[in-house]
């Protein structure tokens, strides 16, 4: 395909984001039935790389700029981003949730979204694709399209009274940030259902659009954990906001709309934020 054909709309982005982020997926799966082992470590000594998020990665930035060579891409693995020329640039965790993937614990996903460049220096989301690899259950969404799942339409849950949200966190690779994150966790806890630390921010974030959680509060994620999934919780009806937390690294706080300020404020009391 010569860049002249590439059109940027984003059902054509969808459709590449599905094809290829279904290949990745089948790609991982495959991997897990036979050996997985540490291949590196990263932040952390509890920060492991696979050689399978390696090749995942790889062969989505393959399929991905061999279709689309004039795009940017900013992959977890890659380190640093490719630039292109054509304002549209891919975020990619290759496996969201390694440590998962690594003991066999089938709760991971393969996560790409595409961002447009506007005219200020940012970007906006436009598309989100997340694979639960294990379950083969598939999330998207388009910017003012709405969120599915396996194509057909999802929904946040309605307001709940604060005691009666189940909410998602996850820990940070940092020892020091694990300790802040540990105290607000306690701090909250006797306020609301319960609390699960299920091990994937991006489907974390898709389990708050399809109405499986109430809530979702991590302070530590990078862009490529919930660019996609980011996308398709606001598609389905939840406020997601990345602002700093209590470390002053970034943190993501998404509830449905409706009963996300009273979310955010014991989020702040419960010391998530600074
Ligand atoms: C991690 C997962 C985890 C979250 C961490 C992320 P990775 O991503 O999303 O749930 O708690 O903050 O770094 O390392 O498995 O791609
Ligand atoms: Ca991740
Ligand atoms: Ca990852």
């Amino acid at each position: 395909m010569t860049s002249a054909s590439v059109t940027s709309r984003p059902g054509d982005l969808l459709a590449l984001a599905l094809e290829v982020a279904r290949e990745a997926a089948e790609l991982v799966r495959e991997a897990r039935a036979g050996t997985v082992e540490v291949a590196d470590t990263k932040s952390s000594d509890v920060d492991v790389v696979t050689e399978t998020d390696r090749a995942s990665e790889a062969l989505i930035r393959e399929r991905i700029l061999a279709a689309r060579p004039d795009d940017s891409f900013l992959g977890e693995e890659g380190g640093r981003s490719i630039d292109g020329s054509s304002g549209i640039r891919w975020i990619v965790d290759p496996i969201d949730g390694t440590v998962n993937f690594l003991y066999g614990i089938p709760h991971y996903a393969v996560s790409i979204a595409a961002e447009r460049a506007d005219d200020l220096g940012g970007g906006e989301m436009i598309v989100g694709v997340v694979i639960d690899v294990a379950s083969g259950t598939e999330y998207a969404a388009t910017a003012g399209g709405g969120a599915t799942r396996d194509g057909r339409p999802i929904g946040v849950r309605a307001e709940a009274p604060l005691a009666e949200r189940l909410v998602l966190t996850g820990f940070s690779y940092s020892a020091e940030v694990r300790g802040v994150q540990a105290a607000a966790v306690a701090r909250m806890l006797p306020k609301v259902r319960d609390i699960r630390r299920l091990g994937s921010c991006a489907l974390d974030l898709c389990r708050v659009a399809e109405g499986g959680a109430d809530a979702y509060v991590e302070e530590g994620v990078q862009v490529w954990d919930h660019a996609a999934a980011a996308l398709v919780a606001r598609e389905a009806g939840a406020r997601v906001e990345l602002t700093k937390g209590a470390t002053g690294r970034d943190v993501v706080i998404a509830a449905p709309s409706s009963g996300f300020a009273a979310f955010r404020t014991l989020a702040v009391a419960s010391g998530f934020l600074g």
